[in-house]
């Protein structure tokens, strides 16, 4: 009989729910949650582990038990070995860094940053967090901008207060999204003047105290430029990587490749660019203007070995949804624009699930052989 290949393997996989923890809305498989990890065929006998956060190791054993009947109902399987292992045992997942605070209920924090502002990071990031929650993800979006803190007007929620039991504080939650910033905090009139060690003990408090539960993605929206909370995040927070928001015009200007470069010597993996107001579509016509020579951020991505993960065009819809607190993705959901953040988070959510690091490729702080 013939041996299933590890694509029918994968296949089989496919249908195997991973239970309560999946989505919000059910029905997110093991595969697509990126648990599958080591899959061999072998003479029959096929082995594979469920990679899964480490606080649910214990509680899917009915999933892992599920995946193994799967696949030993493949014709042409003699065996099956199914392990359930947990992420933070795997010593490569983490590049060596710092001491750094632990949330082993978050699997992966990603941190939205720029080399300059006004790029149109807070919008990204609120609009990918959306997306990845509509995508069936448990999703946090984390205000990391002390210094004018945006995610709560994003998200329609300013001058709430989130609950506190004494001990935790409950995030917020908005268009599927569990939020916290600092703006929730303090009054948006009354701003603070941060000195550095204040920056750093604020970030981590709201990250440490905040009662986040189970979370797939959490997407950081980053200050500009690269001060005291790019040091924090990147020394002190177990960040999966960065994605560098730009636009034609810093791109341009190098602002794009100094937050890159940021990133890159304190060895937090670049996931990938985005060109933001990239281009301008005329809403009377149709017209697409290139106001700004687009598309200069696939070429400085392809320049500097970093994936490109789109571009969404200058549109005012973008900007007035923001303001009333109902991202374009939430509030237009089949709209042309919400397509670009969907296919963005995708492919943000694909090298995320696929545990891809990528080493920085500068040679800094790197053992020679
Ligand atoms: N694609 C877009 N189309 C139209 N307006 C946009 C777009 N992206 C962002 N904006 C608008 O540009 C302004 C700046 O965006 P945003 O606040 O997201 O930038 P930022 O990089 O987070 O800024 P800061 O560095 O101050 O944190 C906002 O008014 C926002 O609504
Ligand atoms: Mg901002």
């Amino acid at each position: 009989m013939a041996i299933p290949t590890e694509a029918q393997v994968t296949a089989a996989l496919r249908a195997v729910d991973s239970g309560s923890h999946g989505s919000s809305g059910g029905g997110l498989d093991v595969v697509a949650r990126g648990w599958v990890k080591g899959l061999a065929v072998k003479d029959g006998h096929v082995t594979f582990a469920l990679e899964v956060p480490p606080r649910l190791g214990p509680e899917l054993e009915p999933v892992r038990a599920a995946a193994e009947k799967a696949v030993r109902a493949l014709p042409g399987v003699t065996g099956v070995t199914a392990v359930l292992t947990a992420q933070a045992e795997k010593p490569q997942a983490q590049p060596p860094r710092r001491e750094r605070l632990e949330l082993p209920t978050v699997a992966h924090i990603v941190a939205v940053a720029s080399g300059k502002g006004g790029v149109g990071k807070s919008t990204t990031a609120a609009n990918l967090a959306v997306a990845l929650a509509r995508k069936g993800l448990k999703v946090a979006i984390f205000d990391a901008d002390v210094y004018g803190p945006s995610v709560p007007r994003l998200f329609g929620l300013s001058g709430q207060k989130p609950k506190s039991d004494g001990a935790k504080v409950f995030p917020l939650e908005a268009h599927g999204v569990k939020v916290m910033s600092i703006g929730f905090m303090i009054a948006e009139d009354n701003p603070i003047v941060w000195r550095g060690p204040m920056v750093m003990g604020a970030l981590e408090q709201m990250l440490r105290d905040v009662a986040w539960g189970d979370i797939d993605v959490m997407v950081v929206d980053m200050p500009p430029g690269t001060g005291d909370t790019q040091l924090t995040m990147s020394q002190r927070v177990p960040l999966a990587g960065a994605v560098i928001v730009s636009t034609p015009q810093d791109i341009a200007l190098l602002d794009a490749r100094k937050g890159l470069n940021m990133f890159r010597k304190v060895e937090v993996p670049i996931l990938g660019l985005i060109e933001n107001m990239s281009y301008y579509v005329c809403p009377n016509c149709g017209h697409r203007d290139e106001i700004f020579a687009h598309g200069g951020a696939q070429r400085a991505a392809k320049e500097m070995g970093v994936p490109f993960l789109g571009e969404i065009p200058l549109e005012l819809k973008i900007r007035t949804t923001s303001d009333e607190g109902t991202p374009i993705v939430a509030s237009e959901p089949d709209g042309a624009h919400t397509r670009s953040f969907m296919d963005i988070a995708g492919r943000l959510w694909e090298t995320l699930s696929a545990g891809k690091r990528r080493a920085p490729s500068i040679s800094m702080g790197v053992p020679k052989k």
